[in-house]
C-alpha cells in the first residue's frame, strides 16, 4: 500500500481521511485521560479521585475536597491544617476595594462574577506565572475569593455594605455569613458544605471541558476559570438550578403539580433539573440534595418546593423515564437559606472553581493544544461576484 503524505491530498480527500466523530455535541467521545474524576452512568456512580461522592458527602468537607482534587490524595492532619488556614485566611478571601468599586448595580450576578473574576487577575501577584506552585497560589485565591464577590454583590445590590470575611468560618458558613450578616444555623451551613461537595467536579462536563480548552493555549488560571463561568451560565448546563426554581414558583402550590407536569409533558417542554448527558439513572448527588432540601424546609417551615419537585419528579420518571439531575434539588436548599433563586448559578460556580483548577492543572502538566476539526459541509467552488453586480 502506497503511502499517502497529507499533503499530497486535496483539502476534501484530507478531511475525508480524518477520523469523523458523527456524534452531535461530542457525545461518549472520549477526548483526553484524565486522573480526577469517574462517573458511571449507568450505576450512577460519581468518583473524586477514587473516592464515591456518597462517603465524601458524608464524611468529608469542602476544604478537604478541594486539596482532594488539586493534590490527587487526601491530607493528612497536617497538611490539611496548613491548607485550611491560608483558604480561610482574611488576605485571602477579600477583595481588593477597587475590584469593589468596579461592581455596577443593573448586571446579573453571573455576569458580575465573570467580569469581576477576569478583572480579579489584575491583583494577583503571580498573574503572568504558570507553574504549579504560582497556579495553585490563584486557584486558592479564586476559590477564596468568589464567594467573597458572590456574597458583596448581593449586598450592594440591596443598597447594603458588603460584610467582612470571618476566618473563624468554614467556606460554606462564611459565605452564609457574609450574605446575611448572621452565623449561619448548623443545619444551613452542613447543607451548604455538603452541596459544594457535591457540585465541586464532574468530568469534561461543558464548562470543564471549555477551562481545558483555554488552558490548552498556555493561556492562564484565570482565562480558563472565565471561560468556564461563561459555559456554566447556560440554561442547558449550571443555569438549569435558576429555571427548575422559576418552574417552582409558577406551579406555586403542590396540589397543581400533577395536572401542570403531564402538561407540559404532553406539550413537549424541557423540564429543566432532568436528564443528563452520561447518567443512565437518577443522578447521585439528586438524592443527597432532596433530602437537605426537605430537611432545610422543615426547619424553614416551607416543604412546599420539595413537595412540588417530589410530583415533577415521580411523573417525569413514570411518563419519561428521564430522570433528576444535580439542580433539580439544589435550588429548593438555597431557597430555604434565603439564598436568592439569581444567586444559584454563581453558587454552583464557587464550588465547580475547585474542579476546573484541578483541571487546568492537570492539563497544564501535560499541554497539547486541543484542537479539533470540523467536517466543512458548505460550498468549496463560490465565484466571487463584485458588489456592484449582485
Ligand atoms: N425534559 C424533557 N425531555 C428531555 C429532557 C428534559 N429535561 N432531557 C432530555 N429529554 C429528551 C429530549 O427531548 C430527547 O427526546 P427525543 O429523543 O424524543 O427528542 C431525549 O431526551 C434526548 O435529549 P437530548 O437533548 O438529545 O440529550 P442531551 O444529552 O443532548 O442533553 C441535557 C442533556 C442535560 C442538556 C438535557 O437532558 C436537558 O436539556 N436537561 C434540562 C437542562 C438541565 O437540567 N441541565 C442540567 C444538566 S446537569
Amino acid at each position: 500500500m502506497i503511502q499517502t503524505n497529507r499533503f499530497d491530498l486535496t483539502p476534501r480527500e484530507e478531511i475525508d481521511a480524518m477520523s469523523t466523530v458523527n456524534k452531535a455535541g461530542l457525545e461518549d467521545v472520549v477526548v483526553s485521560t484524565s486522573d480526577i474524576c469517574f462517573i458511571d452512568g449507568r450505576e450512577g456512580r460519581l468518583i473524586y479521585r477514587g473516592y464515591d461522592v456518597d462517603d465524601l458527602a458524608a464524611q468529608s468537607t469542602f476544604e478537604e475536597v478541594v486539596y482532594l482534587l488539586w493534590y490527587g490524595a487526601l491530607p493528612t492532619k497536617k497538611e490539611y491544617d496548613a491548607f485550611y488556614k491560608t483558604l480561610s485566611a482574611t488576605a485571602t478571601r477579600k477583595l481588593p476595594p477597587k475590584l469593589v468599586a468596579l461592581l455596577a448595580k443593573k448586571t446579573t450576578p453571573m455576569e458580575v462574577l465573570r467580569t469581576g473574576v477576569s478583572a480579579l487577575s489584575a491583583f494577583d501577584p503571580d498573574d503572568p506565572d504558570n507553574s504549579r506552585e504560582a497556579e495553585i497560589r490563584k486557584a486558592m485565591r479564586l476559590t477564596a475569593q468568589m464567594p467573597t464577590l458572590v456574597a458583596a454583590w448581593e449586598r450592594i445590590r440591596r443598597g447594603k455594605a458588603p460584610i467582612a470575611p470571618n476566618p473563624k468560618l468554614n467556606l460554606a458558613a462564611n459565605f452564609l455569613y457574609m450574605m446575611s450578616g448572621k452565623k449561619p444555623t448548623e443545619l444551613a451551613a452542613k447543607t451548604f458544605d455538603v452541596a459544594l461537595i457535591l457540585h465541586a467536579d464532574h468530568e469534561f462536563n461543558a464548562s470543564t471541558f471549555a477551562a481545558r480548552v483555554t488552558a490548552a493555549t498556555l493561556s492562564d488560571m484565570y482565562s480558563a476559570i472565565t471561560s468556564a463561568i461563561g459555559a456554566l451560565k447556560g440554561p442547558l448546563h449550571g443555569g438549569a438550578n435558576e429555571q427548575v426554581m422559576i418552574m417552582v414558583d409558577k406551579i406555586k402550590d403542590p396540589a397543581k403539580a400533577e395536572t401542570w407536569i403531564r402538561k407540559a409533558i404532553a406539550d413537549k417542554a424541557r423540564i429543566m433539573g432532568f436528564g443528563h448527558r452520561v447518567y443512565r439513572v437518577e443522578d447521585p448527588r439528586a438524592k443527597h440534595l432532596r433530602r437537605l432540601a426537605a430537611e432545610l424546609g422543615r426547619q424553614a417551615g416551607d416543604e412546599s418546593k420539595v413537595k412540588i419537585l417530589n410530583t415533577v419528579a415521580r411523573v417525569m420518571t413514570e411518563e419519561k423515564h428521564i430522570y433528576p439531575n444535580v439542580d433539580l434539588y439544589s435550588g429548593a436548599g438555597y431557597a430555604a437559606m434565603g439564598i436568592p433563586t439569581d444567586q444559584f448559578t454563581p453558587i454552583f460556580a464557587m464550588s465547580r472553581v475547585a474542579g476546573w483548577a484541578a483541571h487546568v492543572l492537570e492539563q497544564h502538566g501535560n499541554n497539547r493544544l486541543i484542537r479539533p476539526r470540523a467536517e466543512y459541509t458548505g460550498a468549496t467552488r463560490a465565484t466571487y461576484v463584485p458588489i456592484s453586480q449582485r
